[in-house]
């Protein structure tokens, strides 16, 4: 009987609102209204990216945009650094290994940041390197790479190269802006941060950028840029798109303008802070740094034997939703969301949950404690 809370880093809770925004019924996207609310989505979604510029959207889900960004702005031949700290990092690595780039993966530990120091140093040891991709969130560990520093890296080491990010789980969450901190490229998808069923995906690029789009001669038809760029010329898409998102795109951008854009991110830190303070008063570990944390979700480690307990009861006792490791980490730790349409109330639900499922299992009274604990980091944070 009891309503789902959805905490898992994508897909993210839909607020009613937006439900009843995405049922007022279909209508043509060759039509003025279309135009009009087109027109209306690019000036709200635009200052969420920090550009200027179009956004593209695409009727696909995220990986769409990482694919688009590769085939886009990479040549055949050309040769590209990809730092790969987690599974999605490794996508990005798939990608690129299905066409004709020269490839350099940059590892880093999971569950840990780029350095931007040891960074620079691999970097410089390379030639003619075009684009270097980076996570923003590696939604696998948690991890936040520190962006503006690893941008500044590339564009020390050649004015021309450009970086390209993958912002699915933080776009909308983490404090980021293309403008400020010199980011080329941000790609991201609908069903994370930006409070949207899935199904649609974005890319925002500099000027440099769009002049790489116009002169790539690598092949792409449905991820073809340029296609998008033309068509948002006059408000309109090159395919039909989902109409029915595109109303919920509407309405999400709404909400987060009634909040601002600053309160957003507030609120995701204020959880992410919630949640890794009530974890410690739990004796369960964080499996990231705090200088490393990201705002939309929080991995957390402990025996896998508890790992297995914990998610298997939230979910059976709870109905409260949260996501396993991947790869590597599979039964090594759990994933909690908390971005989007997620509230500081929503780690409370899940902080007592915990502290029931642990007393019980480890025989040890911890009721009130995360709970105390996350509340006093919000009096801290006032
Ligand atoms: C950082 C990151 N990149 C890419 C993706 C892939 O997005 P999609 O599943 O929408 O294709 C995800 C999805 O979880 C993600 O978290």
């Amino acid at each position: 009987m009891q309503e789902e809370l959805l905490l898992t880093p994508g897909p993210t809770p839909v607020a009613r609102r937006t439900y009843q925004a995405m049922s007022q019924g279909i209508f043509g996207h060759r039509t003025s209204r279309f135009k009009e609310m087109s027109a209306d989505i690019q000036a709200r979604l635009q200052p969420i990216f920090g550009t200027d510029n179009p956004v593209a959207v695409l009727t696909s889900s995220g990986t769409s945009a990482l694919e688009a960004a590769m085939v886009n702005l990479v040549d055949e031949g050309d040769t590209v650094v990809l730092i790969v700290s987690g599974v999605f990092g490794g996508k990005f690595a798939d990608i690129a290994g299905r066409y004709n780039f020269n490839v350099h993966i940059y590892d880093v530990t999971w569950a840990e940041a780029a350095d931007p120091q040891a960074f620079e140093e691999y970097l410089n040891g390379l030639d003619n390197v075009t684009a270097v991709f980076s996570q923003a969130c590696e939604t696998s560990t948690s991890v936040l790479h520190p962006l503006t520093e690893l941008a500044a890296v590339v564009h020390n080491y050649n004015e021309e190269t450009l970086f390209i990010v993958d912002a699915v789980s933080a776009l909308g969450g983490a404090d980021m802006h293309m403008q400020r901190d010199n980011i080329d490229c941000i790609v991201s998808g609908s069903q994370k941060a930006m409070m949207l069923p899935p199904g649609l995906a974005f890319v925002a690029l500099n000027d440099r950028a769009l002049s790489k789009v116009n002169s790539s001669r690598h092949g792409r038809y449905y991820l073809d840029l340029k296609m998008y760029f033309k068509s948002l010329e006059v408000d309109y898409t090159p395919q039909t798109p989902a109409v029915t998102l595109y109303q919920g795109l509407d309405d999400v951008l709404d909400m987060i303008h009634e909040e601002t854009i600053e309160e957003v991110f507030l609120r995701h830190k204020k959880m992410q802070k919630m949640l890794r303070r009530g974890i410690e008063a739990l004796e369960l570990e964080l499996f990231v740094k705090e200088a490393s944390a990201s705002p939309t979700v929080t991995a957390v480690t402990s025996t896998p034997e508890e790992i297995a307990h914990i998610k298997d009861e939230l979910d059976k006792n709870y109905n409260i939703s949260v996501a396993g490791g991947q790869k590597d980490l599979a039964g090594k730790i759990i994933r909690i969301g908390h971005m989007g349409f997620m509230f500081p109330k929503d780690m409370l639900a899940i902080l007592s949950a915990l502290e029931d499922i642990l007393s019980k299992l480890r025989k040890k009274n911890y009721y009130g404690k995360a709970l105390t604990a996350a509340q006093e980091s919000l009096y801290d944070e006032a």
